[in-house]
């Protein structure tokens, strides 16, 4: 008897996107909406949680209902409902788990409270043949860790930010150089017409022990330095782009041989290194990893731009993984908005 084919939901709310996304057992997309709140945020210059709750619930439900269209299905069609669970703003996460659970109430449906930084981590997995386990720089506006990701909800920190992302690093530099919201996609864009070697900045961490990363002495070292200039012509404005994303992308690298020691000796066989997360968009950090895969004799994978910001595929997909295990919730699941990597441990 063939089997019944499997269609997976995935919601994602925890931030300043909303977005869902249905994903089939193969892995197609079969359709995936995102709307981002940057006109809600944009006067603020960042996201402000109250804003992006009420824009989540006025938008969640219509998204969906857009999603099955798009891929002429209706809720009978569901084989299961995954929802970004945490960590991140609490009311927009409530949003999306409510919703989900609806859905599963309503349609009897196996619901799944995934990870956000689950997403991100396994999303390269959905058209890469990733294999278990792999090295992975997340890096988000959230999150900047290394993990070795041993398998669905089991991870080790090598190391993280011991104060901003490098997300949030990009977004405040792009406010003090007034260039725009959201920050990291157009301080990328400048830093491609800019001189690197125009400002000399401070690359924190480098050649310390250990896998952390730290951010905020160079953003620090960005506010100074405009500071004394005052007004910035547009091609000074290029140069501090160039310059600061040089400086961050040599930290990561510098981080990323660090782990590479670690992970090499805890598994002498494996080949793959990852990225997830937001700042995963980004040209010259996806450069570097490559040339450091090159160099370590690896295989570097990264998922395809859209899937690297916020999104439903990711969630969709990070829940057919789990689906696959049997590693679904209850509907008493408790959002979280704090839910570290580790505390998954699922044992499979
Ligand atoms: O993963 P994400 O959508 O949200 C979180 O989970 O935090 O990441 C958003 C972050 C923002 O800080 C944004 O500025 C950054 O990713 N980002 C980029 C680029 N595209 C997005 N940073 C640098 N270069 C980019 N192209
Ligand atoms: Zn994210």
């Amino acid at each position: 008897m063939a089997q019944k084919k499997q269609v997976i939901l995935g919601i994602e709310s925890s931030c300043d996107e909303t977005a869902c996304a249905l994903v089939n057992e193969k892995g197609d997309v079969l359709s995936s909406v995102v709307w981002s709140q940057y006109d809600e945020h944009r006067r603020f210059g960042g996201v402000v949680p109250e804003i992006a709750a009420r824009a989540h619930l006025e938008k969640c439900d219509i998204l969906i209902r857009e999603c099955l269209d798009k891929a002429s299905l209706d809720f009978k069609d569901l084989s299961a409902v995954s929802v970004a669970a945490g960590p991140g703003l609490i009311g927009g996460v409530l949003v999306g788990v409510m919703t989900a659970k609806a859905i599963a109430f309503a349609h009897n449906l196996p619901f799944i409270a995934v990870n956000h930084l689950e997403g991100h981590a396994l999303v390269a997995r959905l058209s890469n043949p990733v294999k278990f386990p792999y090295l992975l720089l997340l890096t988000s506006g959230g999150h900047c860790q290394i993990l070795e990701v041993m398998g669905v909800g089991r991870y080790k920190k090598l190391g993280a930010t011991i104060d901003d992302s490098a997300g949030e690093a990009f977004d405040k530099v792009a406010k003090m150089l007034d260039i725009g919201y959201p920050g990291g996609p157009n301080l990328e864009k400048r830093a491609k017409l800019g001189n690197p070697k125009a400002f000399s900045l401070p690359i924190p961490m480098k050649g310390r022990a250990g896998c952390d990363f730290s951010f905020s002495g160079l953003k620090t070292a960005v506010r100074f330095q405009i500071e004394k200039m005052g007004k910035l012509t547009d091609k000074q404005k290029n140069d501090m782009c160039a310059s600061f994303q040089t400086a961050v992308v040599a930290q990561m690298q510098d981080r990323l041989e660090h782990a590479l020691k670690v992970f090499k000796k805890d598994f002498p066989n494996a080949k793959d290194l990852v990225v997830g997360g937001g700042v995963a968009a980004n040209g010259a950090v996806r450069e570097m990893l490559e040339k450091v895969a090159v160099k370590h004799q690896m295989i570097f994978s990264a998922p395809p731009m859209k899937y690297c910001t916020d999104n439903g595929v990711m969630i969709a997909w990070a829940g057919l993984e789990r689906l696959r295990l049997g590693l679904t919730d209850s509907l008493d699941f408790k959002a979280r908005p704090r839910w570290p990597l580790e505390e998954l441990d699922s044992k499979k």
